[in-house]
């Protein structure tokens, strides 16, 4: 896991654009008087995404001003949470590829030597052309599929070094990516096939369609 600071090099200020501060109000708006702060996550989001991905200096004091809450209480909230970049990210894909001990066990390590070397040695820079970057993040709820990654909304897992190279292959050259597993399995079912409760007469009519994914995949963002 990344010592998570904030970067060295900062904008000089932000201000949400018209669209997000009238976003922000309404998430605001949610809470009863008083209960401001309970708004922080989803304006530190607002503000990452206006920032091309991550969180700055000038843009956590903002949503902090804008609560009314100690700016020492919104910076804890930003590094806190790897949900919020704090250095700029790849404009193609910022990878967090997860390190804990299931996808640890299953080959992570050999994911992250592939960010070293085809990304940049350490977390948190954007690759040479300013396409990719990565970090390691804790457990991110997929472990049956384990090892896996996430990129945006989208989790691509049971990655081999193979796929994760054709992985980013693919992303570089635009192509097209299917989420969720990553080898001839479905959801989380073992691998090879179901084996229990096979007996088809347990199972009276039209068999439902058979999906990819593990259904938390969305389209990238
Ligand atoms: S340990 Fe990697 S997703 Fe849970």
């Amino acid at each position: 896991m990344a010592v998570r600071r904030l970067a060295e090099q900062q904008p000089e200020g932000f201000v949400f654009d018209p669209q997000n501060l009238a976003r922000a109000q309404r998430e605001i708006a949610k809470y009863p008087p008083g209960r401001q702060q309970s708004a922080i996550i989803g304006l530190l989001w607002e503000a990452q995404n206006q920032n091309g991905g991550w969180l700055s200096e000038p843009a956590i004091r903002y949503v902090a001003e804008m609560l009314d809450m100690a700016y020492i209480r919104a910076l804890e909230v930003a590094t806190f949470y790897t949900m919020f970049n704090l250095h700029p990210v790849g404009t193609v894909a910022h990878i967090q590829v997860c390190g804990t001990t299931p996808c640890m066990l299953r080959g992570s390590e050999a994911l992250m030597d592939i960010c070293r070397h085809r990304i940049h040695h350490d977390q948190d820079h954007p690759s040479a052309d300013g396409k990719f970057s990565w970090i390691e993040v804790e457990c991110a709820g997929t472990c049956v599929n384990a090892p896996m990654v996430q990129i945006g909304s989208q989790v691509f897992e049971d990655l081999t070094p193979e796929t994760f190279n054709r992985l980013i292959d693919d992303l570089d050259a635009g192509r097209p990516v299917t989420p969720g597993p990553q080898v001839a399995r479905q959801l989380s079912e073992p691998e090879g096939g179901p084996t229990t409760l096979t007996d088809p007469s347990l199972y009276p009519g039209e068999p439902a369609p058979a999906r990819k994914g593990t259904g938390r995949a969305k389209k990238k963002d």
